[in-house]
């Protein structure tokens, strides 16, 4: 098991409305935002299930955050459709449902593994969180930013 770090060339670009999930992030120490299948691309449904880092944005506000988001059907439960979650980068105060989330997929840094415990996807997903922030600070992520291309 193991991180890697594989730009997407280009990066993929997803805009939907927030739904509930099975609410579990909170016991993971990781609120996500579930993307809504129904606004799920091509392009999206094309890559390999797994964790990327990305930012993403709500659209009734300015700000970009980073952020890092699964891709998949959460193998260690066994009873999830295929979702994207994304975790950002940010203390919201209040839950966002049925506000549209735009999200650029930046790159691939793992498989999704199915756990034999809360505990060790728990230390994954903390460790997941600290590589996507070092790769959001290269150049070649930040770069995506310029111009307004995505946002
Ligand atoms: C960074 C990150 C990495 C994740 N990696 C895995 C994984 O390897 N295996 C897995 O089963 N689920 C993984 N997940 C998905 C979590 O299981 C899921 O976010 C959690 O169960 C909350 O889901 P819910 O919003 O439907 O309640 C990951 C989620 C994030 C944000």
């Amino acid at each position: 098991m193991e991180r890697i770090a594989e730009f997407l060339q280009p990066p993929v670009y997803v805009a939907g409305s927030v739904i509930k999930g099975f609410q579990r992030g909170r016991e993971l120490n990781c609120k996500t935002a579930n993307v809504d299948p129904k606004s799920y691309t091509e392009e999206l449904l094309a890559l390999p299930e797994g964790v990327y880092w990305c930012f993403a944005k709500r659209a009734g506000e300015k700000k970009i955050h980073g952020g890092v988001c699964s891709f998949g059907v959460n193998p260690t439960f066994k009873d999830v459709p295929l979702t994207l979650e994304v975790h950002i980068f940010n203390e919201f105060k209040e839950d966002f449902y049925n506000e549209t989330l735009q999200v650029l997929i930046v790159g691939f840094m793992r498989k999704m593994w199915a756990f034999q415990s809360l505990e060790a996807l728990v230390e994954w997903i903390d460790g997941d969180k600290e590589y996507a922030k070092s790769l959001l600070s290269q150049e070649q992520s930040k770069e995506l930013l310029k111009d307004n291309a995505y946002f």
